[in-house]
């Protein structure tokens, strides 16, 4: 955040300041507005609890590293109430691949009062000429439709799955298979399962091995003695599995080897490895378009809310990258 914070839309937010009603009851002229932080992070982390908990999404938003690149690393503001207390915040910055995004948080007590209006103008107003383009890391049914009002449309939605571990099916290994943990011997096939398995998912971005290998094993959390590549007694790989931490990050069967429960079983597997390293629940993010959501909820997943992104369906804006 550079220190020299004008209102983006000085109009916008000091006519909210000379006109005590707008908003249905003012709630934007009553917060106090100053641009985000390294202080902020602990207030910052109580609001992303706040909304998680109430509408859940990726956990990992509340971490100091999410909301450090979200609301820190570019340009942010931040609302608070007359007791001081973080109501709301935006962030616009750029995404690992350099593009400029915004996201944005409001407390679920202060919602539907005008504070999303004016953060989308402010977002808009600093994406510097680009499609804006929205990282929502929980989302709500309201702010689905809110989007979509203001001219956004979802781009990438994924649910949030999460087991509790209390009790985890027992899903046997189909017969004819071996599983093998990751190694430098083995990341080869990992590569292998991934490209054959997900080659029919649509968008298959059909990673380089060097790549896909280093993206799995640079992950802090990422478990290679626990991730599994299953191959047959011809030597064929029939799927894989890669867990980080407490989540199952990426699971795979090849066509030939669909429907014979060994997703189920490479999925089961790793939740009974994850309670005995102590985990109390498993999570995973699964497309809202992929039928494996049914196999995860067979399995005693449950939805923890949704993560999505958002672009601005006027393209005639966009002028950088
Ligand atoms: C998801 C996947 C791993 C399931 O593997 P699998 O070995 O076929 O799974 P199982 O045999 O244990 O279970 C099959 C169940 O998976 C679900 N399923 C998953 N993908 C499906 C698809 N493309 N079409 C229909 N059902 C699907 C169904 O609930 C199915 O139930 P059924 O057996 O009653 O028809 C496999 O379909 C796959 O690799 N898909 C492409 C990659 C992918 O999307 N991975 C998951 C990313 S989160």
């Amino acid at each position: 955040m550079d220190g020299a914070w004008q209102p983006a839309s000085p109009a916008a937010l000091s006519e909210g300041a000379r006109n005590p009603a707008r908003g249905r009851d003012g709630a934007v002229a009553r917060l106090s507005w100053q641009p985000l932080h390294d202080d902020d992070l602990p207030a910052l982390t109580d609001l992303a609890l706040c909304c998680l908990e109430r509408d859940g999404g990726l956990p990992l938003l509340a971490t100091e590293p999410m909301l450090r690149q979200l609301f820190l690393a570019g340009q942010s503001i931040g609302g608070r109430d007359e007791t001081g207390e973080l109501i709301t915040a935006a962030g616009v910055f750029l995404d690992r691949s350099g593009r400029r995004s915004a996201s944005a948080l409001i407390h679920p007590s202060t919602r539907s009062q005008g504070i999303a209006e004016e953060l989308i103008k402010w977002c808009r107003e600093h994406s510097r000429g680009s499609r804006l383009r929205i990282v929502a890391e929980t989302t709500s049914p309201e702010s689905e439709r809110f989007f979509a009002d203001n001219g956004l449309s979802r781009t990438f939605a994924e649910h949030v799955m999460r087991h509790p571990l209390q009790e985890i099916p027992r899903v046997p290994r189909p017969k004819g298979v071996q599983t093998y943990p990751w190694t430098e011997d083995t990341q080869r096939l990992f590569h292998t399962a991934y490209r054959r398995s997900f080659a029919t998912r649509p968008g298959f971005p059909d990673t380089p091995e060097a790549a896909w290998v280093s993206s799995t094993a640079e992950d802090d959390g990422f478990r290679p003695d626990q991730s599994r590549v299953a191959v047959d007694r011809l030597g064929h790989v029939a799927g894989f599995v890669t867990i980080s931490d407490n989540w199952v990050d990426q699971v795979g069967v090849v066509p030939r080897w669909r429907g014979h429960g060994l997703g189920a079983h490479l999925v089961a597997r790793s939740l009974r490895v994850m309670a005995r390293s102590g985990w109390s629940e498993g999570w995973l993010a699964v497309n809202v378009d992929n039928p494996a959501h049914d196999l995860y909820l067979r399995l005693g997943y449950r939805d923890a809310g949704m993560r999505a992104r958002y672009e601005d369906i006027d393209h005639r804006l966009d002028r950088s990258p």
